[in-house]
């Protein structure tokens, strides 16, 4: 039988904005994302849709986990939203939202659903964007007290950490385009200084859980970044996507997992990286790269890769290519040589922390939600996946994006990423036709893909 390795923890994950709502209620202060959302200068949001409400999971976590232990999952990755544990970000601890965590936590143990904790999913505390954001060094200190005080709190309950998600994407997308909160537009020589913050605030962070919770718990960081896989399946081709996926010379240097990852793990950065990238590190003292602390794990989001042929060159998309609702490619093959390629170049075990599509998801007639794109989707990338761990690649686990339809971001509602399906008139969870061929997987440790 083609079975996961044993004690595979099969999941989902989603993040505190969301999916929380209550936005402003006990006591939590305001985040960029709430910011953003309610710029009255600018509609960033498509539709002008917000997460003050989202999929309210901070009133109704007790029937989603009750739903989630029906479908047999077996981890569950969120958020903690940072202005609802310090509202300014560095100040007074709020315990109402300490305690909001401590009831999901509770209840999830409860269950057997092992949490995965997240700290930073990109609601910064706006008090702290007033002074920088993720280009004032003071919130080097500031994250680490943050995750400090959340492991104090949380040991012996939660057992995976993951400092920050996609960094790249807050600091492409936030501070280099701007199209996401906080939505600024600086140079790369910023850009470079933010990614350099980032590593700095994982590690502070890493130390400081390692100091109070110890060897009972495990570390991540969760970047996101260009994956490539091979035309062919030949030595030289494969080569050829490995050095795609980590040279910082070709196509978006700041959408690389390398930009971040090495600088944990190795301590520099490559001979690819641009020059604003090599101006800015020849300021950066020895000292400083000595406290980067490489990860227990790698947590990596999966999405669409970029095949590139044997000279190393990415391939143009045919007419017609396979697209998921919000047109990303579906290229399952980014599932093998992913992994298999981080697991290459940092010799650390992974998680597969989000992977999922955005379908046109709609009630049918007799009532039900029809998926057939998400179940070919994931029927088709865990087979990949497979791959992947019959050629060694330590995987912990794959956690499903998302349980919920929740708010994506810029897109709003408009994308529908969820296996249960969200009425948001009612709030009402319908579970999808993937909900189900999820929970067989599960149940089969993955059998059901091969039969
Ligand atoms: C990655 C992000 O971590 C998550 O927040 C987002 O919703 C999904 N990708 C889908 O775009």
């Amino acid at each position: 039988m083609n079975c996961f390795p044993e004690n595979f923890l099969w999941g989902v994950a989603c993040a505190s904005y969301q999916c929380e709502g209550a936005w402003d209620e006990d006591g939590k202060g305001r985040s960029i994302w709430d910011d953003f959302c309610h710029d009255p200068y600018a509609e960033h949001i498509r539709n002008g849709d917000t997460g003050d409400i989202a999929c309210d999971c901070y009133h109704r976590f007790r029937d989603d986990v009750a739903l989630m232990k029906t479908l047999g999952l077996k981890a569950y990755r969120f958020s903690v939203s940072w202005p609802r544990i310090i509202p300014d970000g560095d100040g007074a601890v709020n315990e109402a939202g300490l305690h909001y965590y401590d009831e999901l936590v509770d209840e999830l143990l409860a269950n057997d659903i092992e949490p995965l904790m997240t700290l930073y999913h990109w609601d910064l505390p706006s008090a702290l964007q007033d002074k920088g954001g993720w280009l004032n060094r003071e919130i080097i200190p500031a994250f680490g007290r943050y995750a400090e005080i959340l492991a104090e709190h949380f040991k012996g309950r939660v057992k995976y950490f993951m400092t920050i998600n996609e960094p790249q994407c807050v600091t492409v997308l936030g501070y280099g385009i701007g199209i996401h909160a906080p939505g600024l537009k600086l140079s790369d020589e910023k850009l470079a200084q933010i990614y350099h913050i980032f590593a700095l605030s994982h590690s502070e962070a890493q130390r400081r859980i390692k100091a109070v919770a110890g060897a009972d718990v495990q570390v991540g960081i969760v970047p996101c970044g260009r994956l490539c896989y091979p035309s062919m399946n030949t030595p030289e081709n494969k080569e050829a996507a490995y050095r795609a996926s980590f040279n910082l010379a070709k196509d978006r240097w700041g959408f690389t997992f390398n930009i971040i990852l090495d600088s944990l793990i190795f301590r520099r950065y490559d001979d690819s990286a641009p020059d604003a990238v090599r101006r800015f590190a020849a300021t950066i003292p020895p000292s400083e790269w000595e406290q980067m602390e490489t990860p227990d794990f790698i947590g990596v989001n999966v999405y669409s890769g970029d095949e590139v042929d044997c000279k190393g060159d990415f391939v143009r998309r045919p007419a017609g290519f396979p697209l998921t609702a919000n047109k990303w490619f579906v290229t399952p093959e980014v599932m093998h040589y992913g992994p298999l390629n981080l697991y290459r170049r940092y010799g650390l075990p992974l998680f597969i922390t989000e992977n999922g599509q955005s379908c046109n998801d709609r009630i049918f007639l007799d009532g039900k939600v029809h998926d057939p794109e998400r179940i070919d989707f994931l029927h088709r990338y865990l087979r990949e996946l497979h791959k992947a761990t019959e050629d060694g690649t330590p995987i912990l686990g794959y956690m499903q994006w998302s349980f919920l339809d929740n708010f994506e971001w810029s897109e709003g509602y408009n994308e529908r990423f969820g296996i249960v399906y969200v009425d948001y008139s009612t709030l009402q969870r319908i579970p999808k036709d993937s909900a189900f061929f999820y929970r067989n997987i599960i149940a089969s440790n993955g059998a059901v893909l091969f039969e």
